[in-house]
């Protein structure tokens, strides 16, 4: 983007692929880090006098109009965060768009609706893609890559949209790509991962990447409960993935073998039902041993136990990669795992580098300072299949 900077953008129309996927609640946005971590981009394109564009997806419609996933709050909310006014286009590149384009002094934002309301837009078919591409080259001069948490995806706006203009990388990514780099690169030791979530099968293919690099990794959340069945022990009605338990039961054994600490939760806390996240009624977990889940009972939460030998686990840790929460953190009650990892995160004395938007949104609604980490990626899926070592698309497409 400096680049461009130099090159003078004063009067250009340069289109921004954001990720403003933020949280969203009863139509409020419970998290606005997407829409922070784009800021810096949009206000120097603005400064510089650009007529600056706007564009991301929200959510996952299906290819049409779907006024649950508008963009709308967070245009507001930027406009906000800008202390200026934002125009709306309520599509994407339809009249609406151009209007709100063609009515851009140099200096000016706009946000147009939701790329995902137009099929073009995550179709496999490469024709039809390159034709909602052309539609989104109309509206600008010039490209700016920044959206890093939709990198992985091979859409119109991420991947085709960047071979139709000028295309260069927003502040975002660079900064993203500069951080991941040290993750993979020359990295310094004890290389402790910690991985939460709910999906084990999500994450296979990270595991798998880390088994050769990481010295440590702990696993916490639902995935962790197809790890427990792996080793022989009952996990009640806890999450699991039947179909997982042959490659994890490989890895326990790589890691052995390569002398990484696969290190799975002592303890847990179980409940014969799932919480309630809208009234947060108390819960009432019990604390059980890992191998004593009870075969009416769900693990929600690593235990007490698990929470000091993660802790020890992250303390001398020169780098750290943590993704996924350890349990069902939006229910006060299962909360302590993953504000435990946080907090060991905050006080080791290494490079820490929070992953995915789940954590990344846990860390902030849990209170902490986002400052207290090393960085707080706005990448989720992006992240993982970067340190998976996989081409991603949208930054490939920024490089040719
Ligand atoms: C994310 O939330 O990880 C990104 O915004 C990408 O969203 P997607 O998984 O719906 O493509």
């Amino acid at each position: 983007i400096d680049e461009l900077l130099a090159e003078g953008v004063s009067g250009k129309r340069v289109f921004v692929r954001a990720d403003l996927n933020v949280p969203l609640a009863d139509g409020l946005i419970t998290d606005d880090g997407r829409i922070r971590a784009v800021l810096p981009t949009v206000k120097a394109l603005a400064e510089a006098g650009a007529k600056v564009i706007v564009a991301s997806h929200l959510g996952r419609p299906k290819g049409a109009p779907d006024p649950q996933f508008s963009l709308l709050p967070a245009a507001e909310r930027m406009a906000e965060l800008l202390g200026k006014p934002v125009a709306f286009a309520q599509d994407t590149v339809g009249p609406a768009a151009h209007d709100a384009v063609d009515g851009l002094q140099p200096g000016q934002v706009a946000v147009v609706e939701n790329l995902r309301f137009n099929a073009g837009e995550t179709s496999k078919d490469d024709a039809e893609r390159a034709a909602f591409a052309d539609q989104l080259a109309a509206l600008a001069d010039a490209y700016v890559g920044d959206g890093f948490g939709a990198v992985h995806r091979k859409h119109a706006s991420v991947f085709d949209l960047p071979k139709k203009l000028p295309h260069y990388a927003g502040y975002l990514i660079a900064t993203e790509v500069g951080v991941l780099k040290k993750l993979t690169e020359d990295v310094k030791r004890p290389y402790v991962v910690a991985l939460g979530g709910a999906k084990v099968s999500d994450k296979l293919a990270v595991i798998d990447q880390l088994l050769g690099k990481a010295d440590r990794l702990l696993i916490g959340g639902g995935m962790a409960y197809t790890f427990l069945k792996a080793k022989g022990y009952e996990v009640g009605i806890s999450l699991l993935q039947e179909d997982q338990i042959p490659a994890v039961t490989e890895y326990l054994e790589r890691a052995e073998k390569n002398g990484v600490e696969l290190v799975l939760p002592v303890d847990v806390l179980v409940a014969g039902e799932f919480p309630d996240l809208k009234t947060k009624a108390p819960a009432n977990p019990t604390t059980v041993a890992a191998d004593a889940i009870p075969a009416d009972q769900e693990g929600l939460d690593i235990g007490p136990e698990t929470r000091k030998l993660y802790a020890s686990k992250l303390a001398d840790a020169e780098t750290v990669f943590w993704n996924g929460p350890m349990g069902v953190f939006e229910h006060p009650d299962y909360a302590e795992g993953t504000k435990a990892v946080a907090q060991a995160l905050i006080d080791s004395p290494g490079f820490t580098v929070v992953g995915g938007g789940d954590s990344a949104a846990a860390v902030r609604t849990l209170g902490f300072d986002e400052k207290a980490f090393g960085h707080i990626s706005t990448g989720g899926g992006a992240s993982l299949e970067y340190l998976e070592g996989k081409t991603l698309p949208g930054l490939a497409a920024l490089e040719n």
